[in-house]
């Protein structure tokens, strides 16, 4: 489920045999993140300021509007969190346009994010819960059944981020598919087309975001998206599947390291960790070349 590349190997990766790797569910890690880290004075200024001026669950840079989201302290720190979380972006980008070429095509570059809290013990309210295993859905408003792709990088001095997971989607659907209500009704594939109303609603929304409104997109939803919210929260929600020992893996990504992965396919949680970037990217699902992987294909068709 892990498949790591030593800082020779990114020398010379090969773009497909990455994407098929993540199509096919795998973390791609590397001891030794690819992408530089902010200076030590950037850094420093994050883990020390981030902590005081949060005001939402996370910090998160919106490049389409050039803008920071949840960020107090007003524009001076504001401005600056900016502009590092800007040319972070930028680095993960640049290394991303390069190592996964075919996936990256057209794609949209999402958001970029500091994490500057430890994330063991966090009162958050269970769907929003990083400590729950759950695949992503409704991260970054719908996604139509284009693909939800995250680069990470544990910029703590010393502490491992730590993960876990219970497999992933086409997995966990087959043994969960039915008890979270996602079965088709009548038994067979079932379509998950979009109606007019809901492709003019979509429209209208991606307008709003453009023109400078980046939460316009939380509202959109879709036959898709809504169906893989509903798997979201039994994730959540469900003890059962929480404490399985079915599938359940065990990661630990140590400071300085790197690794991305279609958090939309690999069911994970982060159970402890702090000072992590998190940039993400909505891949179209029509460049991924094992379609009937990819979740989209899988809700489709057989039953679980
Ligand atoms: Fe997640």
């Amino acid at each position: 489920m892990v498949q790591t590349y030593s800082p020779k190997e990114v020398q010379s990766l090969d773009p497909l045999a990455l994407c098929d790797a993540l199509e096919r569910g795998e973390i791609v890690h590397f001891p030794r993140s690819p992408v530089p880290f902010p200076s030590p004075n950037d850094l420093e200024f994050l883990k020390i300021e981030m902590p005081r001026h949060l005001r939402r669950k996370n910090i998160s840079y919106h490049p389409e509007v050039d803008r920071v989201v949840g960020v107090g302290g007003g524009a001076p720190v504001r401005d600056r969190v900016g502009a590092i979380l800007k040319a972070h972006n930028a680095d993960v980008r640049g290394f991303l346009e390069r190592a996964i070429e075919p996936l990256a095509r057209t794609w949209t570059v999402a958001t970029s994010s500091f994490r500057p809290l430890q994330e063991r013990g966090r009162a958050l309210s269970a769907h929003a819960s990083n400590e729950r295993v759950h695949v992503d859905a409704g991260a970054y408003g719908a996604t139509h059944g284009n693909r939800i792709l995250r680069f990470f990088m544990n910029a703590h001095s010393s502490e491992d981020r730590v993960w876990i997971s219970k497999g992933t989607f086409p997995e966990v659907y087959r043994r969960y598919g039915r008890a979270a209500g996602l079965a088709p009704g009548d038994g067979g594939p079932r379509s998950l087309a979009e109606g007019w109303a809901n492709r003019s609603y979509s429209r209208l929304l991606e307008a709003a975001a453009r023109m400078g409104v980046p939460m316009a997109r939380l509202a959109d939803t879709s036959p898709y998206d809504r169906l893989m919210r509903r798997f979201h929260n039994f994730m959540k929600d469900s003890p059962g599947f929480q404490e399985t020992s079915e599938g359940h893996r065990r990661f630990a990504f140590p400071p300085g390291s790197a690794w991305m992965v279609f958090t939309d396919m690999v069911t994970h949680a982060c159970v402890s960790g702090q000072h992590a970037f998190i940039d993400t990217f909505i891949i179209p699902l029509s460049n991924c070349r094992q379609a009937a992987l990819t979740p989209y294909a899988v809700l489709q068709g057989v039953p679980p």
